[in-house]
């Protein structure tokens, strides 16, 4: 029974140090953002052209899943370093994406921010 419990009580102590690491997140489903509180201040107005530019084809959701899940979650692709420019990339490229390179820049440097940060 003790052993039970310790053993119930480690895991608690894993997850709630796992909690801690990942970047926090607020609101639900289309309200769905990077809890603003947890990000630097040097990222501040990435953050801002993300919140304006990357929700007009879809919420937010898509992209606060891939970075806590580490997968892309339409296509089950990995979301890396790596992808994070791939994706920034793709959707300056659609039509109608009202985004600039430079504004792109400034969000695939935020989100490789969010990335490092969970995967610590
Ligand atoms: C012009 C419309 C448009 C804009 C603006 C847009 N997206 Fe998308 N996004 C899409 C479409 C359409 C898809 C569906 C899958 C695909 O085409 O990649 C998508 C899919 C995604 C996915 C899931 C990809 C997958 O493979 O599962 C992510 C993550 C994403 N977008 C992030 C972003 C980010 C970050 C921004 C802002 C830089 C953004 N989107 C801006 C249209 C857009």
């Amino acid at each position: 029974m003790r052993r039970i419990v310790l053993l119930g009580v480690l895991l608690l102590l894993i997850f709630a140090s796992l909690a801690e690491a990942r970047i926090k997140v607020s609101g639900k489903g289309y309200l769905m953002n990077f809890d603003p509180a947890s990000i630097p201040d040097h990222l501040k107005v990435s953050y801002d052209i993300m919140s304006r530019k990357c929700v007009l084809c879809h919420t937010l959701e898509r992209t606060v899943i891939a970075v806590q899940t580490g997968r892309a979650p339409i296509t089950g692709q990995p979301f890396d370093r790596q992808a994070v420019k791939a994706y920034g990339i793709k959707m300056l490229n659609k039509s109608n994406s009202d985004m600039n390179r430079q504004e792109i820049k400034e969000i695939v440097m935020l989100l490789n921010y969010l990335v490092d940060e969970n995967s610590r």
